[in-house]
């Protein structure tokens, strides 16, 4: 989905430092959840509010990461349903994401979780590289 190239040059230790400042100094309108187990962490989602244009009144689930070797536990299910209730609970109408095209395991996993394609695409750009991405989105419940 992503050349090894790309990855190679990924900088984890950021990565992992930046989610971290972000659970010590959290962003406005933003949460970070994370699934643990004893002092690990397996899984991670953030949501908040719609970062694109024209989406601003609904939530964007910007992340959702289980640890490989945790896949297939429901792990992925209880993050995405506490993102969910949550923003329901924050009378957010709707939650929407972006999943790269070719990802179709986690497409799999969204349509289980109530999401479907809205036909929107965009270009993730990593390193030089264009890897198309595809938006999803479910409605929520209505409130009381
Ligand atoms: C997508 C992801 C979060 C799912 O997490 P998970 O904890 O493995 O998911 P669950 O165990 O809750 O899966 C629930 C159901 O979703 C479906 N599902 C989950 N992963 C799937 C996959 N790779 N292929 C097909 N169906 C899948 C299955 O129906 C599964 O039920 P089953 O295991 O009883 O068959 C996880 O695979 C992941 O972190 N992937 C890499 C990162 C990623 O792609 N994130 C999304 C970016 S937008």
């Amino acid at each position: 989905m992503i050349p090894d190239d790309a990855l190679d040059r990924l900088e984890v230790d950021q990565w992992e430092a930046h989610h971290r400042d972000r659970l010590h100094a959290p962003e406005p309108h933003v949460a970070t959840y994370v699934a643990e187990h004893g002092d690990q962490i397996l899984g991670l989602a953030i949501c908040g509010h719609g970062r694109h244009i024209g989406y601003g009144s609904q939530a964007e689930l910007a992340a959702l990461y289980v640890d490989p070797a945790h896949h297939r536990l429901g792990i992925g299910t209880m993050l995405a349903d506490t993102v969910l209730d949550d923003m329901d609970y924050l009378a957010f109408e709707s939650v929407y994401l972006w999943v790269l095209e070719a990802n179709a395991g986690s497409q799999r996993f969204y349509r289980r979780m109530g999401f479907a394609p809205t036909g929107e695409r965009q270009t993730f750009t990593v390193h030089g590289y264009e890897i198309p991405e595809v938006c999803w989105a479910r409605e929520l419940p209505e409130p009381g």
